[in-house]
């Protein structure tokens, strides 16, 4: 099999993208893993503190190497959104693929110093795992929303600047790049997401790839409620992994509600969490189909 990187550098040259998707609980793994079968497609799990604070570093890492092994399946495990070096280690310990140490909220030079130390932490002990890093503020949560949050970075100015992504980079040596790009966690219930800014995506690649001849693939948090198009563009303009979460999380609690309402009597959960896995491959399968061009 091959390794992660070379999946996400098989992405880029084919201007696609690979899906990552959250999850909390067993159920949600199971609709993902199906999606990613039935198109036959390369897969990243990921678990941010909060979800690994529910499932467990260790049994995340073993649930998906099972599946992995059992089937010989291109499926990898990111520790999502980890903003200190103590659980960075618990997840490079449990064995995850990759890890996002996440000063995105830090000032410019101090992000620049916590991140280095985490990319050096984490490539002593194996330097296979791919740390990625975030730049620009995305808003805290993946959360159905009633408003952009105040904190976000979706003003043109404030979004990630191609000069600082390529210092940043350079500095730091992390393997992926996650800049604001117009870009929030969570989704409006009856309204597409702000749209992408593309043209600063297109920048901000050129920029890597002037300052260190490859550039660092990047990653596009908060897809959950962004329009079709926009991805499309995203993907051709130098996206490589795409994180979807809320769309799993309101996926999951409609097919937990269905399973309720249509067996209002039922108590056991194999029977009542077909539902929600249900819900959550076909939510998985479309957004892999878009992100390949299927
Ligand atoms: O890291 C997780 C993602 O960025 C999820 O964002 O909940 O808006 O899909 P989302
Ligand atoms: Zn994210």
């Amino acid at each position: 099999m091959k390794k992660l990187i070379e999946y996400i550098k098989e992405a880029e040259h084919n201007k696609t993208a690979i899906g990552h998707f959250n999850i909390s609980e067993c159920a949600g793994l199971k609709g993902i893993f199906k999606a990613a079968q039935e198109l036959n497609l390369p897969v990243i799990i990921g678990v941010s503190e909060g979800e690994a604070g529910f499932i467990g570093y260790r049994r995340a890492a073993a649930l998906v190497k099972s599946l992995r092994e059992e089937y010989n399946y291109p499926i990898f495990l990111n520790a999502d959104h980890t903003k200190s070096l103590e659980k960075i280690k618990e997840a490079v310990e449990a064995g995850f693929d990759a890890v996002l140490f996440d000063a995105g909220k830090s000032p410019f030079e101090e992000n620049i110093k916590k991140t280095k130390e985490a990319v050096e932490y984490v490539k002593s002990v194996n330097p296979e795992i791919l740390v990625e890093a975030e730049l620009g503020y995305l808003g805290s949560s993946s959360v159905i929303l009633k408003e952009i949050p105040k904190d976000a970075t979706i003003k043109k100015e404030d979004l990630t600047k191609p000069e600082e992504a390529a210092r940043f980079v350079k500095e730091t040596k992390i393997d992926l790049l996650a800049p604001a790009i117009g870009n929030i966690h969570g989704m409006f219930k009856n309204a597409p997401n702000p749209n992408l800014d593309i043209e600063r995506i297109k920048e901000i690649k050129e920029a890597l790839r002037q300052s260190s001849g490859q550039a660092a693939p990047l990653v596009l948090h908060g897809g959950s409620g962004i329009i079709d198009d926009d991805f499309l563009q995203a993907i051709d303009a130098g996206i490589s992994i795409i994180h979807i979460n809320t769309e799993l999380r309101l996926a999951w609690r409609e097919g937990m509600d269905k399973a309720l309402k249509e067996n209002p009597e039922e108590i056991a959960p194999y029977k009542l969490l077909p539902a929600v896995v249900e819900e959550i491959r076909k939510t998985v399968y479309n957004r892999l189909k878009l992100f390949n061009k299927l």
